[in-house]
Formats: structure tokens, sequence, C-alpha cells
């Protein structure tokens, strides 16, 4: 029998914030996917769109998200730019978290029927708050006032928002191209970022300033409770 926790990987910033277990399948068999059912927790696989969903189905897997790799080499980005535009790294953690808070609707933990709201805002709240702390997070400026976040991991753009205030105005592509054009400088020859599909305001920004898109995937999730001993009466 295959040794199941060879084909998981623990994702703890997720299981940190939800209190449960929390797996990502690495590899998919009919063996793996009975074993799972005997090993509480929540778990993530991430497939091609074109690739057979039988399985997953067949062992209860319920679909949350595509997923859309937005990438951008220096030589195509497209620069918009704006007076009174800017980014600081000095802006309070707390302000930041403000914005955040449930921000990330079309995340695949907020639309999990599973998940609780509260904890999947804790999950990118918790997030944004690793990145802050390891110094990878441009608060976006607009008049010296704070309009939202951009916080990276390297090359990748991992978790950006922008206030409900300054939401659907137009400015993302102003306080994208400052942010993106200091992360060229750093010396990133290619940015990437990682979103839902069916964001339109976020898929709709990443093509104004030149990016396209790679790596479709498709994320189901399974949720596997501990069973609850129920007291039987003998006859
Ligand atoms: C995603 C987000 C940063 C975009 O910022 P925004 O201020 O709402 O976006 P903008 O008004 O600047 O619009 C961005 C582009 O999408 C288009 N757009 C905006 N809303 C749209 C909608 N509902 N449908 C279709 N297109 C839309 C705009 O035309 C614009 O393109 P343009 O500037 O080239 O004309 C913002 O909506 C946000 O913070 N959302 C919550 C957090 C989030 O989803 N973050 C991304 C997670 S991957």
């Amino acid at each position: 029998m295959t040794k199941i926790f060879d084909y998981l990987r623990r994702t703890p910033w997720d299981q940190r914030a939800f209190g449960f277990d929390t797996f990502e399948v690495k590899q998919l068999s009919e063996d793996i996917l009975q074993q799972l059912k005997t090993v509480p927790g929540h778990y993530t696989v991430k497939m091609s769109p074109l690739a057979p969903k039988d399985l997953l189905h067949k062992y209860g897997f319920y679909y949350c998200d595509s997923l859309l790799e937005p990438y951008c080499t220096r030589e195509h980005f497209l620069f918009h730019h704006r007076d009174h535009i800017a980014i600081s790294r000095h802006e309070p953690l707390e302000e930041l978290l403000k914005i955040c808070n449930g921000a990330f609707v079309h995340g695949r933990f907020h639309r999990d029927f599973h998940i609780d709201k509260h904890l999947a805002d804790a999950r990118y709240n918790n997030w944004l708050r690793d990145l802050y702390e390891a110094g990878n997070c441009f608060a976006l400026l607009e008049r010296d006032v704070l309009a939202g976040f951009l916080a990276f991991d390297k090359s990748k753009m991992v978790l950006h928002a922008v206030s409900e205030e300054y939401r659907g105005k137009g400015l993302a592509k102003y306080f994208w191209s400052v942010a993106c054009d200091e992360l060229f400088r750093t010396g990133y020859n290619e940015l990437s970022s990682s979103v839902s599909a069916t964001n339109v305001a976020v898929v709709n920004l990443y093509a104004t300033l030149g990016f396209r898109f790679r790596n479709p995937c498709d994320v189901y999730h399974l949720m596997v409770k501990a069973e609850t001993k129920t007291q039987g009466t003998s006859l």
C-alpha cells in the first residue's frame, strides 16, 4: 500500500489560520485518494484544466477556483504614469491589515463552503503579516494617503489589494506601475503573480500593464472530518 504522507505536502500557513490539518496532494491515484478518507484534514489539489477530474469527483473533491499566472518581462512592461502616486515601506502594518481584511473574496478559501469566512480572512491577514515582517511589502500611496498594498516574494507579487474607497476608479495601474518598476529595478527581469480567473479587475489590470497569462490551473478541495463516534444502544 502507498505511504500516504509521501504524497502529501503540509501547508502550515493554512493550518495556522484554520486550526485543522491542511495538505496539498502532490500526486493522485485511486490508492492515495482512498486512504485520504481515513485522515482528517483539508486537502487541496491543483490540476491542469484539461486533466480528467473523474477520480476527484469520485472521492468527494469539489471545485473552488481557476488560477492564472500573469507574467511580464521588463521589455514588455507598460508603465502608466500619474502624478502623486508613490510606494512606501513605512506605513504601519495595522493600517495595511485593515485593507487586507475581507478583501480576498475571490480567493479559493472564501469560495470554499467548508471554511468560515473569518478564518479565510485570517489566512490572508497572517500572510500579509509575514510578508510585511520580511520587508516584502509596499504600501501604495496617493497624495501620501494609504490606498493599498502590494506584497511580494522575490519576483512574484503574491498578495495585493486596493482599499475599498480607492477601488474601481482605474487607479490600480498607476500603483502597480510604480511597484513593478521598483521590483524590476531590484534586478528581476520577469515579474509574475497568481490570480483567480474570476477576478476580472485584476486580470484586466495585469493585461493593461502588458502582462500575459500562462499555467492555468483548476483548484479542488476536500474536507475530511474526524469521525464522531455515536453512542449506540445495544438491544
Ligand atoms: C484587484 C484590484 C487591486 C484592482 O483594483 P481596482 O481599483 O478595483 O481596479 P481598477 O479600477 O484600477 O481597474 C483595473 C482594470 O480592470 C477593469 N475593471 C475594473 N473592474 C472591472 C469589472 N468589474 N469588470 C471588468 N473590468 C473591470 C478596469 O477597466 C481597469 O482596466 P483599465 O485601468 O485598463 O481601464 C482591487 O479590485 C482589489 O483590491 N480587490 C480586492 C483584492 C483583490 O482581489 N486582489 C487581487 C487578488 S489576486
